[in-house]
Order: C-alpha cells, then sequence, then structure tokens
C-alpha cells in the first residue's frame, strides 16, 4: 500500500461549536476520488479524532465542485488475478464499518455529486444533508461499467430506501437529484448550498444525544418499478413474499435487458438477497466474491475501456488554441433533428437562431424544446427561471438577413443534395465572413454539399444521432479542404452539446451510416429469404443490439432507409463493390407507403397514438416478401450475417482511413450504432474473437451467401500477424 500525505487529501477543521469538519480536497485534481489507498487514510484520521475528546461530531464534506466522483477506476485495472481485490475490499468493508459505528455522530454535507464510491462512504455515515443545486446528485453508477457497488452499498441502500427503489438505483445506475433522495430517505435533509455546513453542523450535535433509529425498510412499495407498484399496492401480503415478487419482478426486468450478456445486474441482485435474508455480514461477503468476479471478466474490462476512451474523447484532438468561441449559432431547419440540436446547444449557454421555410416547424420546435426543459423542472434538476434564461436564448427567423451574426450555423433540412447545395449558397451570400457551414447530413458526401462553396474550408459534416438530446455520439466529418480551425472549433461545439466526438473523413455515409448500411441490408435480405421479422429482431437483441434491425428501420423511417439505400451513398459504394447484393425490397415497400412509426404503417403494428401493438407484425408487409409462410433461421446465422456485415465494412472504413483508429470505430459504432458495449465495439470485438477466426467466419459466410462477405484486406493482414487492433 501506498503511504499518502494526509494533507494532499484531506484538511480538518475544528470548529468551536465542537464539530470537527472532515474536508476532502485532492491536491492535483479537479475532483476527489476514492482508490484503496485514500480509503485506508480515513481509518488513520478517525482513529486520531475519534480520540479527541474535544471533538462531539463530525461533518464529512468536500472543497471540490462534487462531493466524491466515484472510485479510482484506474486502480480497477490493476487487478489481475483472483485474490488481487478481495483484501482491498475487505478492508474497505472494515473502515466503513467503522465510521458507521463511530460513537460520535458523522454527517455528510453533500454538493455535487456523490457516485458510486462517494455515496458508499455517505451512506457508512450516520445522516445526510444534501445541498439543492442542480448539480448534487447522488448514484450507484458501477453497473454502467458492468460492476456492482462493491463498498457496502448493496447492503445499505436497501435498508436505507426499501428493496425496490434500491434494486432500480443500482440495477439502472441512474442519478437521483436531491430532493427524490430526501423523499426516499437517502438524503436526512436538503437545504441551499449556503447553508450546507451551518445546518450539517447543527445536525452533527443534536445527533449526539438523539441519535437516528433507523429500521431496515421492509415494505416500501412506493418508490421503484411502476409495474410492481401497480401490482402490489392494493394488497396486502407478508413482507417476505412481497420481496420474493420484487425480485422476480426485477429479474424479469434484467433479463428482457440485459439478455444474459451482462452479469453485473445479475449478481447485483444476489448479493442483495442474500445480505437481505441472510444478514448483512454475509451480505458483505457475497459483495467481496461477486466484484472480484465483475472486475476480472471481459465484459467489466470492454465497457472500462469504453469508459477511458469516451473520458479521452473531451480532449480536443486538433487544440484548443484553435477553438473559436462560439457564442451564436444558426439552424437552418427545425424539424426532428433541428430541435434537437438547438437544445443541446442552448444546454451550454449558445443563442440560438432557429430558420424554416415554415412557421408552424419553428414554432413547434419552440414547444419541443420547453417540454423538454420544462420536464427537468418538474423534476426539480431545473428551475423555472432557469428555464426562462433557457428559453430567452432562442429565437426564430424565416429570414436568411437575420443569419449575418452567428460564428457557426448548422443545417438540417430535407437529405437532398440539391437543396443543401442552394443552403449552403444562401449562407454564404448573408454570413458574415469565416463563418462555419456545418451540415447533419446522414450520408451525403460533405465535398458534393461543398461542391459550389466559395469557402470549402468552411464547410464540414456534423453528423447528430436522434434523438439528439439522448444519443451520445457526434460524428464530425472532414473534407480534405476543411481548416483544421474549424475542425477544432466543431470539436469544441459537440463537446459543450454533451458529446463524445469522433472526427471521421468524408466519403459516402461517413463511417456510422457506412457501417450501419450492410446490416440493415442483410437483415432485408434475411426477410428476401423468407425471414421472420419478430424473430431476426429477437436475435439481434440476444446478440447485443438493443434495437434490432427491422425496429430500427421501421423507427429511423422506412423512407429514409430506402432513401440512404437507393441513393447517392450505395450508388457511389457500389461502384466500388460489384459484388455487393443489395435488397430493393425496402424501397418498394417505401414507395407503397410504408414509412414505419411516424405514418403507423410499418413492418410493426401501430395504434392510433403511434405505439407499438405488443410487438404484433404487420402480416401485409410479407406480400413484399414472398408471402405469410415465414421461416426460421439459425440463430447463429442471423447473428453472423447482420454483425459482420458491419464489422466487416468497420475494418474497410480503417483500411480506407475513413476513420483514423480503431478506438474511433468503436467508439462510433458503440455510442452512435448501440453495437454491444459489452463486446467493446467492431474492432475489440474482432480482437476478443481472434483476427483469424473472423476470417474465417466471413470466408465461410462468403462460401454459403456471396462474395459480398469477403473479408477486408486488413483483417487477412491482422490474421496473419496475429496483431491485435487495440494494440498501441
Ligand atoms: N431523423 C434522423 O434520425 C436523422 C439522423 C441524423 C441525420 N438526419 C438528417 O438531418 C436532416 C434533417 O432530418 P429531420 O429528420 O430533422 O427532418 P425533418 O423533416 O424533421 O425536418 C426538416 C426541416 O427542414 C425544413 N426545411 C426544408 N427546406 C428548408 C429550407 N429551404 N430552408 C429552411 N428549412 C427548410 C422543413 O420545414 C423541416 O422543418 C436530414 O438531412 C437527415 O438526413 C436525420
Amino acid at each position: 500500500m501506498v503511504v499518502l500525505k494526509r494533507e494532499d487529501y484531506i484538511s480538518i477543521e475544528k470548529n468551536p461549536n465542537g464539530v470537527c469538519t472532515i474536508w476532502m480536497d485532492q491536491k492535483d485534481e479537479k475532483i476527489n476520488k476514492i482508490g484503496p489507498d485514500l480509503i485506508g487514510l480515513f481509518e488513520s484520521v478517525f482513529e486520531e479524532l475519534n480520540a479527541d475528546d474535544s471533538i462531539k461530531a463530525f461533518v464529512l464534506s468536500s472543497k471540490k465542485k462534487d462531493f466524491i466522483a466515484g472510485a479510482d477506476i484506474d486502480a480497477f485495472a490493476k487487478v489481475e488475478k483472483p485474490g488481487d481485490w478481495k483484501p482491498i475490499a475487505r478492508k474497505g468493508h472494515e473502515i466503513l464499518n467503522q465510521i458507521e459505528k463511530s460513537k460520535k455522530p458523522i454527517v455528510a454535507a453533500i454538493h455535487g455529486n456523490a457516485l458510486g464510491a462517494g455515496l458508499e462512504i455517505a451512506m457508512a455515515c450516520h445522516a445526510r444533508v444534501l445541498s439543492n443545486d442542480k448539480s448534487t446528485k447522488v448514484a450507484l453508477p458501477e453497473v454502467k461499467l458492468g460492476l456492482l457497488p462493491g463498498g457496502g452499498g448493496t447492503q445499505r441502500l436497501p435498508r436505507l430506501v426499501g428493496l425496490q427503489a434500491a434494486l432500480d438505483m443500482m440495477l439502472t445506475g441512474k442519478n437521483v437529484f436531491a430532493y427524490p433522495a430526501l423523499k426516499m430517505g437517502l438524503a436526512d435533509k436538503v437545504v441551499h448550498v449556503s447553508a450546507l455546513q451551518k445546518v450539517a453542523q447543527k445536525f452533527a450535535l443534536e445527533l449526539v444525544d438523539n441519535p437516528i433509529k433507523r429500521e431496515r425498510n421492509e415494505l416500501d412499495i412506493k418508490a421503484g418499478f411502476p409495474s410492481i407498484q401497480k401490482s402490489l399496492t392494493n394488497i396486502v401480503l407478508e413482507a417476505p413474499l412481497v420481496n420474493k415478487i420484487v425480485f422476480d419482478q426485477a429479474k424479469k426486468m434484467v433479463d428482457k435487458q440485459a439478455h444474459g450478456n451482462y452479469p453485473a445486474p445479475y449478481k447485483i441482485m444476489e448479493c442483495v438477497e442474500i445480505g437481505w435474508n441472510q444478514g448483512i455480514e454475509k451480505g458483505y461477503e457475497a459483495e467481496v466474491d461477486r466484484f472480484e468476479e465483475l472486475i476480472l471478466s471481459p465484459v467489466s474490462r470492454q465497457l472500462i475501456n469504453i469508459f477511458f476512451a469516451m473520458t479521452d474523447k473531451k480532449k480536443n484532438p486538433y487544440g484548443e488554441d484553435k477553438v473559436k468561441q462560439v457564442d451564436r449559432l444558426g439552424m437552418i431547419g427545425a424539424g426532428f433533428m433541428g430541435a434537437g440540436i438547438a437544445e443541446v446547444s442552448m444546454n451550454d449557454g449558445m443563442h440560438v437562431l432557429l430558420k424554416d421555410i415554415n412557421q408552424d416547424m419553428i414554432s413547434s420546435a419552440y414547444k419541443t424544446i420547453y417540454d423538454g426543459y420544462n420536464k427537468r423542472v418538474s423534476k426539480k434538476a431545473m428551475s423555472k427561471i432557469e428555464l426562462e434564461e433557457k428559453m430567452a436564448l432562442l429565437s426564430g427567423s424565416l429570414n436568411y438577413e437575420d443569419l449575418d451574426n452567428q460564428e457557426i450555423i448548422i443545417e438540417a433540412v430535407f437529405e437532398d443534395l440539391k437543396l443543401k447545395q442552394a443552403i449552403l449558397k444562401d449562407v454564404e451570400a448573408n454570413a458574415k465572413p469565416n463563418t462555419i457551414f456545418a451540415t447533419n447530413t446522414s450520408a451525403l458526401p460533405i465535398k458534393h454539399i461543398a461542391a459550389n462553396a466559395k469557402h470549402p474550408e468552411l464547410v464540414i459534416g456534423m453528423h447528430y444521432f436522434s434523438p439528439v438530446p439522448k444519443m451520445p455520439l457526434l460524428e464530425i466529418v472532414k473534407t480534405d479542404k476543411t481548416a483544421d480551425w474549424v475542425i477544432a472549433t466543431c470539436y469544441d461545439v459537440g463537446v459543450r452539446q454533451g458529446k463524445t466526438v469522433i472526427v471521421v473523413h468524408d466519403g459516402p455515409g461517413f463511417y456510422t451510416t457506412r457501417i450501419l448500411a450492410p446490416l440493415m441490408n442483410e437483415a432485408q435480405l434475411l426477410l428476401d429469404e423468407g425471414g421472420d421479422i419478430q424473430q431476426i429482431d429477437r436475435e439481434m437483441n440476444l446478440f447485443g443490439f438493443p434495437v434490432g434491425p427491422i425496429t430500427l428501420a421501421d423507427e429511423v423511417g422506412i423512407d429514409v432507409g430506402a432513401h440512404i439505400m437507393s441513393g447517392e451513398l450505395m450508388q457511389e459504394l457500389l461502384s466500388t463493390r460489384p459484388k455487393f447484393k443489395v435488397s430493393k425490397t425496402l424501397l418498394e415497400i417505401s414507395k407503397a407507403g410504408y414509412k414505419g412509426r411516424k405514418n403507423k404503417k410499418g413492418f410493426y403494428k401501430y395504434d392510433e397514438k403511434g405505439k407499438k401493438v405488443s410487438g404484433q407484425v404487420d402480416a401485409d408487409i410479407y406480400s413484399f416478401y414472398g408471402g405469410n409462410t415465414r421461416k426460421k433461421f439459425d440463430a447463429n446465422d442471423i447473428h453472423m450475417r447482420c454483425a459482420m456485415a458491419m464489422v466487416n465494412e468497420a475494418a474497410l472504413c480503417l483500411q480506407e482511413n475513413i476513420i483514423e483508429s480503431p478506438l474511433d470505430g468503436d467508439i462510433g459504432a458503440v455510442f452512435g450504432l448501440g453495437f454491444p458495449p459489452f463486446r467493446g465495439g467492431p474492432f475489440r470485438y474482432i480482437d476478443s474473437v481472434g483476427a483469424q477466426k473472423v476470417v474465417d467466419i466471413l470466408n465461410d459466410l462468403t462460401a454459403r451467401f456471396g462474395e459480398r462477405f469477403e473479408p477486408a484486406q486488413i483483417l487477412l493482414d491482422y490474421a496473419k500477424s496475429g496483431k491485435k487492433f487495440s494494440d498501441k
């Protein structure tokens, strides 16, 4: 164990009222992170201060913007074999138990994030006071890294807030703001940040004579899964039976979402169940064992890799010095994408002017954005005043003349090359010099849009994903002519909009649309060959894609899919790939009026409100695919045909320098297209399967289904050399 200098991490302030504040203040770091060594430091601090008779109670707080942002994930990466983690975990439990059992009350005063290990420490304290600031959030997000809360979280949380609410928090990893935390019993008081220390000290002193007696929260069916709530609210049952139902429901929910691909949620439930039924000590032991199992599992390794990559991507590779400050953004096209891009820009304080040809679209975008913010107000994540401030950043116009003082203009009009070229011309005529023109085209090569541009160095692609406020990726597309400062500035805008950004080279479909197209096409070919809509979707869910390819076609729009498959992207790709077989049926059904969810006419049935009718297929659509008699394909064939079509295309993109690194390829596929995160992205997937094995699979698919599966040269090279894409 490394011996840490206390003053580099902690400062002690003894107040005249007898309360000692222990400030966490990690030197040279923006945030406080908890690692095994730091936990050890706590032990000596508490031991020493407990012996000081002038101290009656403690407040644990932070001098940083966060309380504790979580565990030090670098420490996890050092765990290499069984036995590496268990002693560390046991020591952690011991020290948190020491905090919990302290005779002098300890109150956690929390402003900013208390995440993962941060919340676990706070839960070991005797009480928690939270600031009501919107930056204050508590969560146990370990599941997102394929892990479980390993510092007693699986035991303390259910006892504080009840089984349902605890499982809900741990299985989703979701953030909980201050007032909901108060309501569920995770916070004891919520106050304005200016009163936080004073209230926490007063509370700590009160607890000296009046400790809080916390009963194990047996029967809490107020919070948690609404479905469970519905089925239980009107019946009175024995607590053990209710608990069993709660566990069963949670397992069902996890099965539905994880399809057995993610072990962490199951291990979390096991720890909770063991601790709940057999006592907390057994629960702690279960946590220690299972945490180590998870941390050594390939799934958690892949998820942690993705986390590191995402953190790395926050740094601008084109240089902060090249970034031009953007305060004003013009948005041409106030449709579905335009409204979303406007909202995420306003989140970071940019002024947005929405320009459309249709006033109704502008009004509707206003409403969409207002409703989005209002939802946050109702969750108390934003105040009414902040909502008004945000909305004041937005204006609308039908005239190009108003686009004369923006630093960047993004267009998101219909996917039509001539229209986009005309818009670029109008922008060049009206915008101030050096205004960046970014296009949100899904697939049109940027160089074609910029073909007649006076300033092609200012033209760039900014490809967002729908729904923009939720989807984490921004794919920036540069041409040979795009200026570096333009790329740097767009990168900065993307990061400010909360996106993980990759920069790719121009080409038909860039990276993401290009690798999605062969997968979607393969699903169509399977249907052409007599496949079953639900089986194809289900199998791709089981493989790990959150949305199956047929459902995705309905969601994105069959017309959009058909447009892409029959348009410029495919034509240009096919000119270099004569062996590629394209299904024509999507175009046919699109011509017959099928658009998917948006016109309630797609592969699946929709009710009047556009909601899926419990997964029912619109059987009429089969007439385009050879009739109603469908056959079931071998599950592995579906997985491999669809997934390998995408993986091989990703390899071609690397070979052709569309993406600059395998890492960008993995991030783009995972964050933009839902490539199974536990597989790490196409390139980490190839590494884990082995390049030679991937080549063998592709050769087998080529022999059985056609030459479109011929392996990319780069795969053959990697197979031959035994190199891995993740090798540095
Ligand atoms: N919808 C998606 O999932 C998605 C994802 C990524 C990229 N895109 C791309 O984004 C673009 C927009 O897609 P969308 O789904 O938001 O479309 P949409 O139909 O919802 O919105 C298009 C908007 O452009 C406006 N418009 C049309 N001509 C205009 C003009 N001359 N000047 C100003 N406004 C004009 C329309 O009135 C409409 O409000 C397309 O290029 C699309 O390929 C869409």
